[in-house]
Parts: structure tokens; C-alpha cells; sequence
């Protein structure tokens, strides 16, 4: 290693944020997710406890345990919160399926859900994830239940609701349109007719989901630099570098921090505003338990090891900041 300095202090003195996708258990049980958290983050986001699902456990409740766990240890160890997601299509509350609701009905709830949760933290969320994923895998909008009561509206109506209640920086967040490609033009048309009709959008997140493939650097370079242009912030927000299992190459571990280390550049490069992983060590990984991917990757994605020991991705991305 070049330097003793902590991935945080580096990214700091270059203006970005560094973040990680976390959960509430880990931060409660661990002392060593607490510390490498604190030590090498400056930014969290909560990966369930602000979905829909998880804070609505019925019509008329909000169960905020697990989000106030994470953003108090935020705001104590004087990290931002990236908050995490006002309207999704998925992790909604399951007593959906037997809700009796109007259209109206829904754009009601969506409404004071909205008020509620960004207006509860206010003071202490100051960025949203307003919409998550608006955009299907054929680039048309994806036909949820928000779209089905209000529209394409309802995407419109949601940063306008969040914009009422919170100074919060305002997000449209996405995977798979990362480099310039027909998902990224989608989502380009969508933002700028947003912006377009004066609709409170600050910027666009890049999920960056490295799983099925490696996007093209200078074409995420052009990409980033294209939303920038339209006066956007942008930030890459869930990144993870993986292999297929059966097809893993001899040395994953190098391949991964060579990825990491190029989008380090493309984002000390293009400016963009912060750059978060998908959790901190590989233990936490989703890809460990998501059931749509048994087994399929080998599930290593992240900074750090299962012990919490910093990989040589982790030690790319240091060094990338270190010598810019
Ligand atoms: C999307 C969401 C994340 C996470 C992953 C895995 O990327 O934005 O919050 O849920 O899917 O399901």
C-alpha cells in the first residue's frame, strides 16, 4: 500500500463520497462492520429498511426500528444518508395484494407515504432515491402499480411530493443503463422531459450491478458526462464486481480490482458526486442470498473480505485516489 490513509480521508480531499449499502444486522452484531463502516465510508445506504415493504407493515403503520438503526450510527460517525427507495416496484408491502383501493386511492397513499418518510427525516436524509427503476428492460416505463393509477405522472408527482417536504438532493436511481446504451437513452429522454416541465430532479444514480458484465468505462465516462450536461449530479450507487461461478476466471480477484480501479477514474474524471458499493464485505452481499441467483455468481463482490480485510480492489481504489 502507498498510503496509511483510510479509503474515506482519500476520497474526501478529491470531493467524492464514498458509501455502502448496508443492512441493520450486521451493524448491530458486528464491531468490525461497525469499524471498517466508519473508518472507510462517509456515506450509507440503508438497503431495505426505507422500501415500502419493510417500513409498511400495514396501511396504517410505519415500523422505522431498522432505518433509525442505521441512520443514528450515520449521523454519530458524521456520514451522510443516501435515502433508499420512496417508490419501487418491488419489496412492497405484501398486504398489497389484498388491498381494495382506488386509483385515486393509491395516489393518496403515495402521497403521505412520500410526506411521511421524507418529511420524518428531513434533517437527517439528504439524499432520496425518489424513484427507483421507472424504466423496464425493453426501455418503455415499467407498468406498475404507480403507473397503472397515475401514469407516467407518477414519476413526476413524486419528486414533486418529496420537493415539498424535504431540501433533500432528489434521485431517479437505475441499473443497466450505466455506459451509453438504449436503457441509458431511455433514461436520458425520461430526465430531460422531467427537467424539461420543471419537475425538482437533481440527479441520476448508477446502480452498477458488475455481474452479467463489465460496462465500458469511457462509454459510463460519456454517459455520466451526457447527464451532467443536462445539469444532473451523478453518482455511481450499488456496486458490485462479480464473476459467473461456472465460468470464473483464474484470477477474479485482479479482474475485479481492475474494474474498480477504472471506474475510480471514470468518476474522479467526469466529476461525478459520490461512488457507493453494495455492502462492505462479501459476507453481506446480496448475492449470497438473493433467490433468483443460487449460486450463480461466486459471490465476492466487494471492498472488503468475509473477515473484513481489504482486497486488492479495495487497495485499486485507494491507490487510484492516492495518485490523482
Ligand atoms: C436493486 C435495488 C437494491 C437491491 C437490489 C437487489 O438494485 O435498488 O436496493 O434491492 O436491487 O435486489
Amino acid at each position: 500500500m502507498t498510503t496509511d490513509r483510510s479509503l474515506r480521508e482519500l476520497a474526501a480531499e478529491r470531493g467524492l463520497t464514498v458509501g455502502a449499502m448496508i443492512g441493520p444486522d450486521s451493524l448491530r452484531t458486528e464491531s468490525d462492520h461497525r469499524r471498517v463502516l466508519a473508518t472507510e465510508f462517509d456515506a450509507v445506504t440503508p438497503g431495505s429498511p426505507l422500501k415500502m415493504g419493510p417500513l409498511r407493515p400495514s396501511p396504517d403503520t410505519y415500523d422505522f426500528g431498522d432505518a433509525d438503526t442505521i441512520v443514528d450510527f450515520a449521523l454519530a460517525n458524521d456520514m451522510s444518508v443516501r435515502g433508499h427507495t420512496l417508490v419501487w416496484h418491488q419489496q412492497q408491502p405484501e398486504w398489497f395484494e389484498t388491498w381494495n383501493h382506488s386509483d385515486e386511492r393509491v395516489r393518496e397513499f403515495l402521497r403521505d407515504h412520500i410526506y411521511t418518510v421524507a418529511g420524518r427525516y428531513r434533517k437527517k436524509i439528504d439524499t432520496w432515491d425518489v424513484v427507483n427503476e421507472a424504466v423496464a428492460d425493453d426501455d418503455s416505463l415499467r407498468e406498475t402499480m404507480w403507473y397503472d393509477a397515475m401514469g407516467e405522472d407518477y414519476i413526476a408527482n413524486a419528486f414533486r411530493w418529496a420537493d415539498e417536504v424535504t431540501h433533500a438532493d432528489l434521485y431517479y436511481n437505475d441499473y443497466g443503463g450505466e455506459a451509453v446504451n438504449e436503457k441509458s437513452d431511455a433514461i436520458y429522454d425520461l430526465l430531460a422531459d422531467l427537467l424539461e416541465r420543471d419537475v425538482p430532479i437533481d440527479g441520476v444514480g448508477l446502480q452498477l450491478h458488475a455481474l452479467f458484465d463489465r460496462p465500458d468505462p469511457e462509454s459510463i465516462a460519456e454517459n455520466i458526462e451526457r447527464f451532467q450536461d443536462l445539469g444532473l449530479d451523478v453518482e455511481i450507487t450499488e456496486m458490485d464486481v462479480d464473476f459467473y461461478e461456472h465460468d470464473a476466471p483464474d484470477d477474479p480477484l485482479e479482474l475485479q480490482a481492475d474494474y474498480y480501479r477504472e471506474i475510480t477514474e471514470v468518476c474522479l474524471e467526469t466529476g461525478c458526486d459520490g461512488m457507493t458499493v453494495a455492502g462492505v464485505n462479501d459476507a453481506t452481499s446480496w448475492l449470497r442470498y438473493y433467490e433468483n441467483f443460487p449460486e450463480l455468481f461466486i459471490g465476492d463482490p466487494l471492498l472488503f473480505d468475509d473477515w473484513y480485510e481489504p482486497k486488492p480492489a479495495y487497495e485499486a481504489v485507494v491507490e487510484t485516489l492516492d495518485s490523482y
